[in-house]
């Protein structure tokens, strides 16, 4: 299996390229499914999550194309309409295919996807959604079994904001008789740049980023060529790396605005950021001040961050207490930041973190992908040499981390055992 080895210490200047949003490139390539003309997708990343569902809709009957600038996809014909467990138990965003599969084929059946490391993680709110635009649903040997010959616009009201179950519900509303619309939406931008997508393809998708979209359903959709908006979540890892080690570190192709509520945070503690046109400039301090943060929906502290916040705050001075407010199991770094020499100690739904601590190298397990990437921070900071085990946590959700880190100046390498 391979392992991350980092010798820490160097610092990192230059230049670092963020890539196309992985969280935007997953229902858009589901979305690939609506329609039987080609869809070309620029910007998307390499990375595993959208690797595996690749190979879920080749499973499906897309026939997909990549090259260095993105995907080329068509839908010949359906192969099937059946998400196996395989493909769906190692990422939850494949569970996006039923709603596609529904309106083009009256059928799909696709596995419940499960609990995951962070939480439970439940698709309830999917389900009820769809229910409320005609599908009928049951569930049978772990797969939900969903028909409907046609679905019909309804009003949904998400009980709380749910990414998935937003883009889930704009994909199936698309082509759905009469209008949807869908209340507490989620506002994340990778829901925005689906509704671009959508819209592209001939969808009439309106609202979207903020908390009420109307879909108004149509027939049918075409062919689009979209590209993928920048990933936010690898932008802020980098500007946290930068926080940490940056000489006047670049993250270059980024969307500042969507990443407003890190780079306040990370101002607010003591670092100094220059925005530029779609780049962030930052240089390390020696005299951060601790600071508390929750995570919330989108525009707030994202809970894809707070991984990598949690490393920043042990180089800072003070407690600064980081509540997770998303998901109910999203420590599972803590202990392995613990073992690197940091005063990290749950009780509850918060940590409390005290610094600052000089970390020192160990042998670490990588437990997701943002467990992962504060992994990673923390081997950037620490005396002497990390090493990260599961390295493929890391790999469902940064392209060529090593390269990127690697150009700026870190000691970082890949290698088997
Ligand atoms: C997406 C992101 C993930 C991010 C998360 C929250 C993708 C591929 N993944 O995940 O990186 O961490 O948003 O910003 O875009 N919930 C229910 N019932 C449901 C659906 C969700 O209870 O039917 C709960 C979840 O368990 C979680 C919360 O709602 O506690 C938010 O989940 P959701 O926004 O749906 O996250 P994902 O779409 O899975």
């Amino acid at each position: 299996m391979e392992k991350l080895r980092i010798q820490g210490g160097h610092m990192l200047s230059g230049k670092v390229r963020v890539g196309g949003a992985k969280n935007a490139a997953l229902p858009e390539l589901a979305a690939t499914l609506l329609t039987d003309e080609p869809v070309r997708l620029t910007n998307v990343p390499a990375v595993r999550d959208v690797a595996t569902i690749i190979r879920l809709l080749e499973h499906l009957g897309v026939q997909i194309e990549r090259d260095a600038n993105g995907t080329h996809s068509r839908l010949c014909a359906f192969n099937g309409t059946e998400a196996p467990y395989d493909l769906v138990k190692t990422m939850r965003a494949s569970f996006l295919v039923l709603g596609p599969l529904l309106v083009r084929t009256g059928r799909a059946r696709v596995s419940l996807p499960g609990g995951c490391a962070i939480g439970a993680r439940p698709v309830d709110q999917h389900l009820s959604a769809l229910t409320q635009l005609g599908a009928n649903l049951r569930v049978e040997k772990g797969y939900v079994i969903a028909e409907a010959q046609r679905l019909n616009g309804s009003e949904v009201t998400f009980s709380s904001p749910t990414v998935g179950g937003t883009e889930h519900l704009m994909l199936a509303a698309s082509l759905a008789q009469g209008t949807t619309v869908l209340r507490n939406a989620a506002c994340e931008p990778e829901v925005a740049d689906l509704a671009i997508l959508l819209n592209l393809m001939g969808a009439r998708i309106e609202g979207a980023g903020s908390d009420t979209i109307e879909i108004r359903g149509v027939s049918e959709l075409g062919g689009a060529d979209h590209k993928i908006l920048p990933d936010r979540i690898e932008a802020g890892t980098y500007l946290v790396a930068g926080a940490l080690k940056g000489d006047r570190l670049e993250i270059a192709n980024c969307r500042p605005a969507h990443l407003e509520a890190v780079i306040n945070k990370v101002q607010e503690i003591g670092a100094n950021i220059e925005p530029g046109d779609g780049s962030l400039c930052i240089s390390a301090s020696t005299d951060y001040r601790a600071s508390n943060t929750r995570t919330e929906p989108h525009p707030g502290f994202p809970t894809d961050m707070q991984a990598q916040y949690m490393t920043l705050m042990t180089q800072a001075v003070g407690t600064a207490t980081v509540t997770e407010t998303i998901f109910e199991n999203r420590f599972m770094h803590v202990p392995e930041l613990n073992r690197m020499g940091a005063d990290i100690t749950i009780d509850g739904h918060s940590a409390i973190v005290r610094g600052p601590r000089q970390l020192g190298g160990a042998r670490v397990m990588a437990t997701d992908l943002r467990a992962s990437a504060s992994l990673v921070l923390a081997g950037l900071v620490a005396e002497g040499e990390t090493i990260i085990d599961r390295l493929y946590h890391l790999d469902r959700g940064y392209e060529s981390l090593v390269e990127k880190l690697g150009a700026a100046g870190a000691k970082v390498e890949r290698f088997r055992e």
